[in-house]
């Protein structure tokens, strides 16, 4: 038996007939394929999956497809773009606050509901918003920094100063043989 569900997806409202069992994480990876919003555990403790429904963080593999019908869902693939990266994108660029990246829009999601909640967070508040987001390779030392340093640009809204400098970074890769600098 399927259940027809409408849910509004990063700004799209989305039609489907879900089985009652599908989990949010899985409608959205399967259904729509917004793989962002990744699978890292199967005991609900990863954070990996966070996403935000009506604007609060939620393991989204710990809510029914069909509990967010006729509500709003913003994954990661909402959170800035690669043209223009959000503030919170651009912290944990810069400060180092990934190495493979699995975590990475888990720790995100939660740090724009922290940051929304309270936009001047001490280091203790940071540590508990994301003491349900689990990192294997981090150490986490560089996510605070990350998420402090997110905090800040927040404020200043510095988003667009790194996309002038993104701009210069695209250069087309030349090969050796058609560079014209000697090596
Ligand atoms: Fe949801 Fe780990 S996949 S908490
Ligand atoms: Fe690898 Fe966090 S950067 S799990």
């Amino acid at each position: 038996m399927k259940v027809p569900i409408n849910v509004e997806v990063n700004g799209v409202k989305r039609d489907a007939e879900v089985e009652p069992r599908k989990l949010l994480v899985q409608f959205l990876r399967e259904n729509l394929g917004l793989t962002g919003t990744h699978v890292g555990c199967d005991t609900t403790n990863c954070g990996a999956c966070a996403v935000l429904l009506d604007g609060k963080a939620v393991k989204s593999c710990s809510v029914f497809a069909v509990q967010a019908d006729g509500r709003r869902v913003t994954t990661i693939e909402r959170i800035g773009t690669a043209e223009e990266l959000h503030p919170i994108q651009l912290a944990f660029w810069e400060k180092h606050g990934l190495q493979c990246g699995f975590c990475t829009p888990g720790m995100i999601i939660s740090t724009h509901f922290l940051l929304q909640q309270n936009p001047d967070p001490s280091e203790e508040e940071i540590r508990k918003a994301l003491s349900g987001n689990l990192c294997r390779c981090t150490g986490y030392t560089k996510i605070i920094e990350s998420v402090k340093y997110a905090a800040k640009l927040s404020k200043k809204g510095a988003a667009p100063i790194r996309r002038q400098q993104r701009r210069v970074s695209k250069t087309p890769y030349k090969k050796p043989s058609e560079s014209t600098h000697a090596l």
